[in-house]
């Protein structure tokens, strides 16, 4: 009998928590198996909607390895008394490192110099060539202050910049003075920032909360940085935005329809573009499965998960 179904490959300690309890299906069929599954490990590309969880009747825990969890219908698995589990905490700072070297990249042009030297156009060094922008003097502004937007603001000290955030609840003033960040309105968070760096989850609230409009009240010469979701954004309006102004550049991580990038962005030069690689570290996406291990393995246990999400 099928106790755990696992859409991506476990690490071994993961294996070695999780055998002692059952047979372990997947990332090869694990459709097939999930009508005895109890325990399903599953990632941000995997639609856990009422379809799926009708073909799952045993299930008790959504073990999601990612911290993200809009693919996750909850409600339909709270309905059902199946606990869900994210991996917050463990990813922070590989995913705050990722958006300042997405922050650094974008300002100093880093990928089209790196273009122009592999197409042999670098013919020797000049005074006025490649230049970028700095960082320090520059208002970097964050939008979400939980975990990664903290970890992000912790940051930007080393680099002069000064830091202005919003967020749903605002800080302590003794974390506001120990990040050295101001709070302030949406607006003025749109209006200030010379970088805008996104941090909130995708919610219905926040899909397109970067909007045309928004995007046309930024400031000329400002860069969006993002690494939360794709979604956050709209990207076509992005793309007229990084070709007409105000935007100078913008280093991106995430898209609105992943993998399918907005028609035009990738012929941007001013455009930083990865393929969501915030986490992907060997030791974060490791600790990442190890959590999503724990958690499968406190609930089929009978105690309480370690990272239910809120
Ligand atoms: C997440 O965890 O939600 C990321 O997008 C993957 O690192």
């Amino acid at each position: 009998m099928t106790r755990i179904v696992t859409t991506f490959a476990l690490p071994d300690d993961a294996l070695e928590l999780l055998r002692p309890l059952g047979s372990i299906a997947g990332p090869e069929g694990w459709c097939g198996a999930l009508a005895d599954a109890e325990a399903l490990l599953c990632v941000l590309t995997d639609r856990v909607d009422a379809e799926l969880l009708e073909a799952a009747p045993a299930l008790r825990v959504v073990a999601n390895a990612v911290v993200g969890y809009e693919h996750v219908d909850v409600a339909a698995c709270r309905a059902r008394g199946i606990v869900v589990t994210n991996t917050p905490d463990v990813l922070t700072d590989a995913t705050a490192d990722l958006a300042f070297a997405l922050i650094l990249s974008a300002m100093r042009g880093l990928p089209s110099a790196e273009r122009s030297l592999r197409a042999g156009e670098y013919h020797g060094w000049g005074f006025w060539d490649y230049l970028g922008a700095d960082p320090a003097g520059r208002t970097l502004g964050i939008y979400g202050m939980g975990r990664i937007g903290q970890a992000v603001a912790r940051r930007a000290a080393p680099f002069g910049m000064r830091v202005i955030y919003h967020s749903r609840s605002r800080l302590s003033a003794e974390d506001e003075a120990a990040l050295g960040a101001e709070w302030t309105g949406f607006d003025g968070l749109i209006a200030r920032s010379d970088v805008l760096s996104l941090h909130v989850p995708l919610t219905p609230d926040t899909r397109h909360v970067i909007s045309a409009d928004v995007l046309r009240r930024m400031r000329a010469g400002s860069y969006l940085i993002n690494t939360a979701r794709g979604a956050l954004v709209d990207e076509a309006a992005l793309v007229d935005a990084l070709r007409d102004g105000p935007l100078a550049g913008a280093g991106l991580d995430v898209y609105e329809r992943e993998p399918a990038l907005a028609p035009g962005l990738v012929d941007l030069p001013n455009v930083v573009l990865l393929p969501h690689v915030g986490s992907a570290t060997r030791e974060t996406r490791t600790a990442m499965a190890l959590l999503a291990a724990r958690n499968a393995h406190a609930v089929l246990t009978g105690n309480p998960p370690l990272t239910p999400i809120p």
